[in-house]
């Protein structure tokens, strides 16, 4: 059995991504750590640990990563993402406080433990922004080419940002950690906004998990809903919201839910021009051979006819 980390500004669909992972049992989820962006570092690290109490998980850690870009000095929630994820990054919807506490080890040196102790077996999910996994690998060079497989939600290729023309909300907040992970980062594949705002949401399937009579059902029904709201309130979608997070856990497990092609990118990061944050094609590198993917097409029907099956699974 693979392992899985996640790396999660939770965050909505983040929670989406925790649910997934713990209901999918092709993989064994072994930590999570935490970020900040959809909402602060310590705030994501709480949504984590009190999700996975709802879910009955009382095993797995949560770790505290990057309280801010590796360029600045402190972090602000934008606007969009409050009126996004709301106030407290889970929809305003209050949850059980989870006995448990985040870990003491920081998030950067469990990402670069267990990079060294599983290898090729480790998966690697961060859908928030690149902090953690950057600093992972400025610490430890060889954990970009010792984690097993990296996949990640950020960025877009084929289609407009979701903060300017050019920017994805994860790649916006630290582009120069995003740079280093796509040069460094061997085996990554990129599910970004080209796939995963192909794949929506309704509130026919969170009135199916309300259905389900349970603490878990009617809470994260509760949560998605917010989110859905938001989107048809900003004009994003009028119909439902993307599952972003959790089809990069899906991705991680099974490839073959999107089409990939094999390109070496980069980030730009030039203040000065504004060109912040776009993910593009390195042109030298295009004919060179590489490890790197960014998925361009998904099969929307199977991902979230499976996503609805597995969520119902967990939230019984
Ligand atoms: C990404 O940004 C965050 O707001 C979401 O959780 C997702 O990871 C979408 O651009
Ligand atoms: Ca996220």
């Amino acid at each position: 059995q693979k392992k899985m980390i996640l790396d999660l500004d939770t965050g909505i669909d983040d929670a989406l991504a925790i649910a997934y992972a713990v209901a999918d049992t092709n993989v064994e989820l072994i930590g999570i750590i935490s970020s900040y962006g959809n909402t602060y570092v310590e705030t994501s690290a709480q949504n984590s640990l009190n999700l996975l109490h709802l879910l009955g998980v009382d095993d797995v850690p949560v770790f505290i990563g990057e309280q801010h870009s590796s360029t600045t000095d402190h972090f602000d929630v934008m606007p969009i993402s409050q009126l996004i994820h709301g106030k407290n990054g889970i929809g305003e919807v209050e949850l059980s406080q989870s006995p448990r506490l985040v870990e003491k080890q920081s998030g950067i040196d469990f990402l670069i433990e267990a990079a060294h102790k599983y290898t090729d077996d480790l998966i690697f999910i961060p859908t928030g922004p690149l902090t953690n996994l950057a600093a992972a690998i400025e610490k430890d060079p060889t954990v970009a080419t010792l984690i097993g497989h990296t996949t990640l939600m950020g960025g877009a290729l084929t289609v407009p940002g979701n903060v300017t023309p050019f920017t994805e909300a994860n790649i916006h907040q630290d582009p120069e950690a995003a740079d280093i992970v796509f040069q460094k980062q061997t085996n990554l594949t990129m599910v970004g906004l080209d796939v995963t705002l192909r794949t929506l949401l309704t509130k026919q399937e969170t009135a199916q998990w309300r259905a389900l009579g349970t603490t878990a059902g009617e809470k994260f029904a509760e949560l998605m809903d917010f989110y859905i709201d938001a989107y048809f309130n900003l004009n994003i979608d009028k119909k439902g919201a993307a599952l972003h997070d959790p089809l990069a856990v899906a991705v991680g497990i099974d490839a073959s839910y999107v089409t990939t092609i094999p390109l070496t990118m980069h980030v730009t990061y030039d203040q000065e021009t504004g060109d912040y944050g776009r993910t593009i094609g390195d042109k030298e590198k295009l004919l060179q051979p590489t490890t790197s993917q960014a998925a361009v097409l998904v099969d929307t029907d199977r991902f979230v006819s499976d996503f609805q099956q597995l969520m119902l699974n967990v939230l019984a």
